[in-house]
């Protein structure tokens, strides 16, 4: 054995991997943890949705290896996804790239487009695989923040005044996670503007735009935005599937190709009975967003509670599964996780796992059940 590869040491196991074990075995000693750490939803898919991939189960030919690109129909369901959503309308055949979750698709771009040596911008705070993906590949992450004052604006014209020669890629992500800074449409157009002026490939992350948003937004709705941007989105929060590992690559046709060369080299397509589920999920009407709204809503007005038994502040304005929190002044962040864990036996995020810039801040999901945050209330003392 003549050692491991030098990339490791570029990141860390992901701060969940890790943490999860410790909060399992504390359930497994007997500890009642609720978990408000984690963004997965708890809810089942649509009914629809499972009958559709149980009806696939039962199909002898159902089980073989598919497409790289997933099947048409797949893609045309996307593409009318899109135009309904978004008003945005995609060539299914040469727009969309189906993946087995968007987590996957940072790397598949980021293998694309980076040399090591260049540069990359991320959002601090921000989703950490952005920065992993980047360092594993020998590039290196260049920070950026975000103006919570105003809906999560980068300071664009701090970032003009900086040398960009050797930025390649910048990573945007509205509504925000973990702040849940929701964006605007003239946001992104100012984004798009400066990522054309720099030459720099944008890629917008999409996974929010349905939890507790005004209106969805796509990057692609900004006009000439799909001269510079990519779009991932994902099922996994706006459909509740998670575990089932869908995603999808929207924009340039040209640059889908290029990445569909390397992904085509990792993976070798998607479960048709998934691929039949996630069709299902994205025919779903308007109803399916009222109700996930609704519920939403409802958990975050108590999250909130929490959070001024805790002494903690937070916008009342944000979007997305989580409430971002600043924590008092005298007090760390990482007293009041340990504090709600070990005592409390409730688990929530430290914001510096986001970045820096999460420094003093705590991250509370929203996917646990009102009885369940009620009971987290109740374990706080007055
Ligand atoms: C900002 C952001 N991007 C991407 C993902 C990954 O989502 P997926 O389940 O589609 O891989 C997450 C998941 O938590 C996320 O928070």
């Amino acid at each position: 054995m003549k050692g491991f590869s030098q990339r490791i040491e570029t990141v860390q196991e992901y701060y969940f991997s890790a943490k999860l074990r410790e909060v399992n075995q504390m359930i497994a000693e007997g500890k009642p943890v609720i978990n408000l750490g984690i963004g997965s939803p708890d809810l089942a898919p649509d009914k629809l949705v499972l009958e559709a991939m149980k009806s696939t189960v039962e199909n002898p030919q159902a089980h073989g290896y598919q497409s790289y690109q997933g099947i048409p129909e797949l893609r045309i369901a996307m593409a009318e996804f899109y135009a309904r959503e978004y008003g945005v309308s995609l060539q299914p055949d040469k727009e969309i790239l189906p993946l087995i979750g968007s987590k996957e698709g940072i790397m598949h771009i980021s293998m694309t487009f980076l040399n090591p040596g260049d540069q990359v911008l991320i959002p601090d705070p921000g989703y950490p695989t952005y920065a992993s993906v980047t360092n594993l590949l020998g590039a290196e992450p260049v920070y950026y923040t975000l103006d919570l004052s105003q809906k999560g604006r980068p300071n664009l014209e701090e970032l003009e005044s900086r040398d960009l020669s050797k930025v390649k890629l910048m990573w945007i992500n509205y509504p925000h996670m973990p702040t849940g800074a929701p964006g605007s449409k003239k946001i992104l157009e100012e984004i798009v503007a400066f990522a054309k002026r720099n030459e720099i490939v944008l890629l917008h992350d999409n996974p929010y735009s349905h939890i507790l948003s005004e209106k969805p937004l796509s990057i692609l709705e900004v006009a000439g935005a799909t001269d510079v941007a990519l779009e991932l989105n994902s099922l996994s929060k706006t459909f509740n599937m998670p575990g089932w590992r869908v995603g999808m690559l929207v924009g340039r046709a040209d640059w889908i190709q290029k990445i569909l060369k390397v992904k085509s080299n990792m993976d070798s397509g998607m479960f048709l009975g998934i691929q039949k589920g996630a069709i299902a999920a994205l025919k779903l009407g308007k109803g399916w967003f009222e109700e996930l709204g609704e519920l939403y809503a409802n958990r975050r007005k108590l999250v909130w509670k929490l959070a001024d038994k805790l002494g903690l502040t937070y916008a009342k304005d944000a979007s997305g599964l989580f409430v971002w929190c600043k924590v008092p002044d005298g007090k760390t962040a990482e007293e009041i996780v340990d504090q709600l864990l070990y005592e409390r036996h409730i688990f929530i995020t430290p914001g510096k796992i986001f970045g820096s810039q999460g420094e003093g801040y705590v991250r509370i999901s929203l996917c646990m059940p009102e009885f369940k945050i009620l009971e987290a209330i109740n374990r706080i003392k007055p």
